[in-house]
């Protein structure tokens, strides 16, 4: 499957850059081969327009935010956050009119990102509960780009048989090799996993625990939260991956955690330094995987503890069945 072959990729929200990146002024994107600007409003609020001047083609993301508005490089001209351009500077007593313009795509904010849909999205950004409690706090993780197919992440984030061959240097471990318990509850737009898996080398902050208990969600197409928390119930440790599509086989990674404080505290570095450790044993496989992921069973072998991976194809199939056969009609 090419994500850049179905146009239903479109329609979901994606995380596509941190904030704290546009406090210096535009930035660029590229979104399902999409150039994008992203700039920050005279309000704060980040707006995604189109990366190319309707002038003389200029990307606008290498020009400067003048009182909320993105101002191209070449000649200056200004664009608000709807793409209408209101003001050019050669010609500063004259309305620039409604054809002056680029086109804008839907831009919002959470978790400290801003968060982009090209067309009409067809869910809500996925609500992360813990985001809400006070005693989580929200840690920023990685930011970067990986060589693989979103959807190869989404299934790893959920295939609990990998960690014993993957994950030997942090917590796989080679008893348990698959979880017990697995529980899949379907909902409008992804489902719900809940199981338990074995490990050497628990959480930081439960290092005598040997059993992680996991709550996730998978949110279509490219949002995955896992809880995890231990047996013998310490804080809780809750990441967020999302896969952000940049084309065919490159994807943005974004991942933050909220990390539970029970009071005790927790140690910040520690607790970046092994998800770092984990995130780059799952690279090293992944990136070996073929971005050419089949949504039909058929294309490739499977095994029981499979089962979210082959509910995610489900899913994704049934979502591109529904919107691109309407959009076709
Ligand atoms: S190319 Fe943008 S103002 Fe001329
Ligand atoms: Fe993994």
């Amino acid at each position: 499957m090419n994500v850049m072959e179905h146009p239903v990729f479109r329609r979901f929200w994606y995380p596509v850059m941190p904030l704290s990146h546009l406090e210096a002024g535009p930035r660029r994107f590229v979104l399902l081969g999409e150039p994008l600007v992203l700039f920050l409003d005279a309000d704060g609020v980040p707006a995604a327009l189109e990366d190319r001047c309707c002038h003389r083609s200029a990307q606008l993301s290498l020009g400067d935010v003048c009182q909320g508005r993105v101002a191209c490089p070449y000649h200056g001209w200004q664009y608000d956050r709807t793409g209408q351009c209101v003001h050019v500077p050669q010609m500063p007593d004259r309305d620039p009119g409604p054809k002056r313009r680029v086109r804008a795509f839907h831009c919002d904010t959470r978790y400290g990102y801003a968060w982009v849909a090209l067309e009409d999205p067809i869910y809500r950004i996925p609500a992360i509960p813990e985001a809400g409690e006070p005693d989580f706090e929200l840690i920023q993780e990685f930011y970067e780009e990986w060589k693989v197919a979103g959807l190869r992440v989404m299934e790893n984030e959920l295939d609990m048989a990998h960690p014993s061959y993957v994950h030997l240097g942090t917590f796989g471990s080679p008893e348990h090799l698959v979880a017990r318990d697995a529980h899949i509850e379907e909902f409008d737009g992804g489902f719900h996993y809940t199981g338990r898996l074995g490990v050497t080398q628990a959480h930081h902050a439960q290092e005598d625990a040997n059993e992680r208990f996991l709550d996730c969600s998978w949110f279509a197409p490219f949002v995955c939260r896992l809880r995890i928390n231990y047996a013998d119930g310490g804080p809780a440790h809750v990441i967020v991956n999302c896969q952000v599509p940049i084309d065919h086989g490159r994807s943005q990674v974004v991942q933050f955690c909220l990390q539970q404080d029970d009071g005790g505290g927790f140690d910040r570095e520690a607790l970046l330094a092994f998800d770092r450790k984990v995130t780059l044993e799952d690279k090293h496989v992944l990136e070996s995987t073929d971005p050419d992921m089949p949504l039909d069973p058929r294309g490739e072998k499977h095994m029981e503890s499979d089962k979210p991976g082959l509910v995610i194809r489900r899913m994704m199939e049934r979502l591109i069945d529904e919107h691109e056969s309407v959009a076709s009609v």
